[in-house]
């Protein structure tokens, strides 16, 4: 089975991340609840069961359709980079909370060759592979909050949230 993707550059809409405004007091409640197991991201089939994921998370967290399927769409092209260029890894997805509001989080391990030039590599139309090159930095705009950079351990780590 291999899950839906637009290949079409009009299906990336060019919204600007929208980090929500808080003050340095609420910034201190923010809290993460409990993160699901990590789910093994290596087939098509993986990819798919992380979408249905984080789909039902942002529909805990309240996330409108328009934001929950940005989201979703997000950490399938991040799945897929972990997958193509990562060799492989993981997903940790889980909701946090920040006083009254909810969000939706996923984290993205590999212990691949990692990206020298992160810049570079959320360019549109940057790939070192067959790729259109358009994943990473489509991902980046239908987030509110996207932080990628090399694991300690060997590998990328790509973190992205979206508030409610
Ligand atoms: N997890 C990763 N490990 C190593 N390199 C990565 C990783 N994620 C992205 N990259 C690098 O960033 C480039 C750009 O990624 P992007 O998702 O935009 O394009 P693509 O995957 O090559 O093509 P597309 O996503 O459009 O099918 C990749 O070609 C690859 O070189
Ligand atoms: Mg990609």
């Amino acid at each position: 089975m291999s899950a839906p993707r637009s290949r079409s550059s009009a299906a990336w809409p060019c919204c600007r991340p929208r980090p929500p405004s808080r003050s340095s007091t609420t910034k201190r409640r923010r809290r993460t609840l409990a993160a699901d197991e990590a789910l093994p991201l290596r087939s098509d089939e993986d990819v798919v069961r992380a979408r249905h994921k984080v789909r039902e998370l942002a529909q805990q967290a309240g996330l409108r359709l328009v934001d929950q399927t940005k989201f979703v769409t997000a950490v399938s092209e991040l799945a897929r980079n972990t997958i193509i260029h990562g060799g492989g890894g993981r997903l940790r997805a889980g909701l946090m909370q920040d006083g009254g509001r909810q969000g939706v989080f996923a984290t993205f391990e590999d212990d691949g060759p990692g990206i020298p030039d992160i810049q570079m590599a959320l360019t549109d139309g940057f790939s070192t592979g067959t790729g259109l090159g358009l994943g990473f930095g489509g991902a980046r705009r239908l987030v509110n909050e996207f932080d990628a950079r090399p694991n300690p351990t060997g590998g990328t780590v790509v973190r992205v949230a979206t508030w409610r």
